[in-house]
């Protein structure tokens, strides 16, 4: 497709340039607002020129050449990673999973402000976060009159090309044209106290347009790129993660036949990372049909379950596909376009339709302790993992919420039910089932004492189990309230003991 085609707007194809030149148009200091969600639809070649620049910056002497980076959520080694290889970051947000994002953050050399996905869009436009100068946004193409083809993700676009001063587009040639029409941008999203419902009953309704829209005198520069996204293949599913999918398969069947599910369930949203994609793999397998998805990320799961006819429709936010999946997606796109909605975040993941919907959300965890309390995002209470991203926006709000994981971590020497979270993410108030390999604790209507038997009993590993149980007995005995017993100085000294031993 020649490019006349994709950049049918005169005036911003007069802005081509090459992304070098458009770093440049980048001052240091600005926030700059990302497109990219997972590794789906992240620019691709101005973060990179930018790295440069910082870098070279950085070699002259300059040490505070750096930017704020705000994106959907996580990106690729492109973005994140050039960047903070650069020290080109000041402050991150709202979610990342780059190795070098990580070991920086860790090292107290990048600051990071981890939220909840469907906040970020509202705290910008609150004013929380600051200013924001410069959108870098990667689009599928541009339209006569300025308005913009999305591309993979859509994540916070709609919102940093709204609010940025300057925009820089990233037309991406690779993407498939063919996206046209998979969009939903919804623009009625007003401020308090101007808010309305959003008028959403079904994860398959169309509330928005397809297209972005963009106020073109503000575009300074257009860039043209040709390269596919950067999503990682996931792992084949192991025996936990077959095994972890398993106890919740039973769990949703028996919950069928108790009447509390419909039999094509509620909408699924199903978290990040290798354990929720075996899981849906699972789910496949199960007796269900024409199943939904509310959900944030696309994974190669759920394309499955739509490509097998099990998942009738699937609402997201980005498209986080391997490249086989990819390649299944892009061969396929008129199948798929019927059957897929890609919206801004802040719709994928707001809680008012969340609660609305229904959803069984189904998150992966670090830790749970033994009340239910959940940890996503903290490696022993202090090291950032990736971040909370959306799991508490459908935590909170689902009509069921699963965490799951391994009942033990590092070849068995930690235990992932430990007596008290070393980090909170999910309190026990929005956690109703916990998951392992051992079993499923289901703690709806449980008082505290219950859950921990229950978590004990059916989750935890059996070689941590009597540790464990010693502790709740002791905990009991002490003499502490009896309503959420715990010994204060030793509760966390599984953690401590992990540190100094290298076993818990
Ligand atoms: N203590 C210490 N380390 C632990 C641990 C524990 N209790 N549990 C897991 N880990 C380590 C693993 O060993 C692994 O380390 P490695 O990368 O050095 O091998 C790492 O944490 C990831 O664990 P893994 O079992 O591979 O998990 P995963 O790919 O299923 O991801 C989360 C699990 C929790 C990290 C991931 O789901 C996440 O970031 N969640 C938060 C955001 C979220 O839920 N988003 C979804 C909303 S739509």
């Amino acid at each position: 497709m020649p490019l006349a085609a994709r950049i049918q707007n005169a005036t911003l194809h007069a802005k081509v340039m090459t992304a070098e030149q458009a770093a440049e148009l980048i001052p240091v200091g600005a926030n700059v607002g990302m497109s990219g969600f997972t590794g789906a639809g992240y620019p691709k070649a101005v973060p990179q020129a930018l790295a440069a620049r910082l870098a070279a910056l950085h070699a002259a002497g300059q040490t505070d050449a750096r930017i704020g980076l705000w994106t959907g959520a996580s990106t690729a080694p492109e973005l994140d990673g050039a960047l903070a290889q650069a020290r080109g970051i000041e402050m991150r947000l709202p979610y990342q999973s780059d190795p070098t994002c990580r070991k920086l953050i860790n090292a107290g050399q990048m600051l990071y402000t981890d939220m909840h996905l469907s906040h970020v869009a509202q705290a910008a436009w609150f004013g929380f976060l600051g200013k924001l100068d410069v959108a870098v946004v990667e689009v599928v193409g541009i339209l006569p009159d300025g308005r913009l083809i999305p591309s993979t993700s859509v994540g916070n676009n709609k919102t940093w090309l709204d609010q940025a001063d300057k925009i820089i587009l990233e037309v991406n040639l690779h993407q498939n044209p063919a996206l046209e029409g998979m969009h939903d941008i919804y623009e009625g999203t007003h401020l308090p106290p101007h808010r309305l419902p959003i008028p959403l009953v079904r994860a398959s309704d169309r509330i928005g347009s397809p297209y972005l829209k963009c106020d073109p005198t503000k575009v300074i520069a257009v860039v043209v790129t040709d390269q596919p996204d950067r999503n990682s293949a996931f792992d084949a599913p192991s025996e936990v993660s077959a095994k972890i999918a398993a106890h919740i398969l039973d769990f949703l069947t028996h919950e069928v036949k108790a009447g509390r599910l419909p039999k094509a369930l509620l909408p699924l949203q199903s978290g990040v990372g290798n354990t929720a994609n075996a899981v849906l793999a699972g789910i496949s397998q199960g007796p269900f049909e024409n199943l939904t998805a509310y959900t944030e990320v696309l994974q190669d799961g759920m394309l499955e379950m739509l490509r097998s006819g099990k998942l009738a429709f699937a609402s997201a936010t980005a498209l986080s596909l391997s490249p086989e999946a990819s390649a299944e997606f892009n061969g396929n796109i008129d199948f798929y376009r019927q059957r897929i909605l890609l919206r801004p975040q802040e719709i994928s993941n707001h809680p008012e339709l969340v609660r609305r919907l229904g959803v069984i959300a189904m998150n992966a965890m670090i830790e749970a302790d033994l009340y239910g309390n959940v940890n996503s995002t903290h490696i022993m209470g202090s090291s950032i993992m990736n971040g909370i991203g959306g799991s508490g926006d459908f935590a909170r709000n689902a009509y069921l919420s699963f965490f799951m994981s391994p009942s033990v971590a590092k070849g068995g020497k930690i235990s992932c039910i430990v007596p008290m979270v070393s980090h909170h993410d999910h309190t026990e108030h929005d956690v109703q089932v916990i998951v392992t390999e051992q079993g499923l604790a289901d703690l709806r209507g449980l008082a505290p004492t219950q859950r921990a038997r229950q978590i004990v009993a059916r989750c935890a590993h059996p070689s941590f189990r009597p540790q464990l149980l010693d502790y709740m007995e002791r905990a009991w005995q002490s003499g502490a309230g009896k309503h959420t017993p715990h010994l204060l100085d030793e509760s966390l000294s599984w953690h401590s003991r992990y540190l100094k031993t290298g076993k818990m």
